[in-house]
């Protein structure tokens, strides 16, 4: 089968589409016939060695994070799931695979697609959209009536995060270049901030809670406008002991290193009377259906950007990495 495979650690120097054996689902797998995969930074900063630390792969690895396809073929115990079902997942992190004409999923990372939804639509959900609910409704709890302030709201993870905390039932401020402004007030912002030419922390305070999808500066400038006793929860920023233990089931000396890296904004956080909080998202079938059920009942609209065919996946990965995107992504096997 053809896959986009990295032969190593490094740039698009490292990444060829080429043939590689099919795989085959043991028990509590299935083989996924791919027809579309989503993109997300993590596939180039997988490639370029930065998640290392957290997950390292033997060479050569087939790339890619989350699909939408076909069941092919189930192994053993693959439950409810069997040949020619419609399903998407957010793959395994330790085996990642798909970006390829065929994948193995954990049946537990997997999900029926809602019929209201193709598979382009369905490709880009998984990652991104299980990101979102698990920062904004599991780890923020954000209640019906509070006020978020979402960075970054035109990108892969923003356009799922104003969705879903809309759906909750907050009130969302954002920040979007002019090229993304039309884009989030679509997806239900209620005040947009244009970061290329204002500081959002000029006029917001006291906000309830923050969903930081930038990291740095930002992440900083973030901690001081969340309102005391609140959370700042962050994906881009420095992972910290509750990411290890929680969202990696990793002890020492994972902890403590994360302990010592995220020095720096949880002292910040503790100045502002603040929790600083690193999510590393999780699969999950179960919360993907839970997705589905939003997609089919109109609340979540996937957002895409740009389509590339399959020939094409590193034209497509170029494209993302230059940082820009609204959206996201996709790649087509069709
Ligand atoms: N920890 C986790 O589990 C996890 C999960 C998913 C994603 N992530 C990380 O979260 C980050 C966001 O992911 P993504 O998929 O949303 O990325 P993305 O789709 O590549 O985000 C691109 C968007 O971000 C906007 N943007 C860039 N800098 C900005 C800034 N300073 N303020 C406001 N908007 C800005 C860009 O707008 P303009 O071009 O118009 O400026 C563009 O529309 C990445 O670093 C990713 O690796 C982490």
């Amino acid at each position: 089968m053809r896959a986009l495979v990295m032969d190593g650690y490094g740039g698009p120097e490292q990444t060829a589409i080429r043939d590689v054996p099919r795989p085959e689902p043991a028990a509590g797998e299935v083989l996924v016939k791919v027809q579309a995969a989503g993109l997300n930074p993590v596939d180039y900063k997988t490639r370029d060695g930065k998640l290392r630390m957290i997950q390292g792969y033997d060479m050569p690895q087939v790339m890619g994070n989350e699909l939408a396809g076909f069941v092919e073929k189930t192994g053993h115990d693959a439950g409810r799931f069997s040949a020619g079902d419609r399903v998407f997942a957010r793959v395994a992190k330790d085996r990642l695979g798909a970006l390829a004409e065929y994948a193995i999923v954990d049946t537990e990372h997997l999900a029926p697609i809602p019929p209201s939804l193709d598979f382009h639509e369905a490709a880009v959900i998984p990652l991104a959209g299980l990101t979102a609910l698990q920062a904004l409704r599991d780890e923020l709890a954000l209640a019906p009536g509070q006020h978020v302030f979402i960075s970054a709201g035109a990108g892969g993870v923003g356009t799922f995060a104003i969705q879903i905390a809309k759906w909750l039932g907050a009130r969302v401020t954002t920040t979007a270049s002019p090229r993304g402004r039309d884009l989030v007030l679509r997806m239900g912002a209620d005040r947009v901030i244009d970061y290329t030419a204002h500081d959002f922390t000029e006029d917001l305070r006291d906000v309830d809670a923050a969903f930081d999808l930038v990291g740095g500066e930002t992440l900083s400038r973030m901690l001081g406008i969340v309102k005391r006793g609140g959370k700042v929860v962050s994906i881009a920023g420095i992972p910290e002991p509750t990411t290890a233990r929680k969202d990696l089931d990793k002890g020492f000396p994972l902890t403590a290193l994360f302990w010592l890296a995220s020095l720096k904004p949880r002292i910040e956080a503790k100045r502002h009377g603040v929790t600083y909080r690193f999510l590393f998202m999780r699969p999950s079938g179960s919360e993907l259906a839970e997705l589905a059920d939003l997609a089919e009942d109109g609340r979540l609209t996937p957002v895409i950007d740009r389509t590339f065919p399959f020939a094409k996946a590193k034209e497509a990965m170029a494209y993302l990495e230059k940082g820009h995107v609204k959206g996201k992504v996709v790649v087509t096997m069709d």
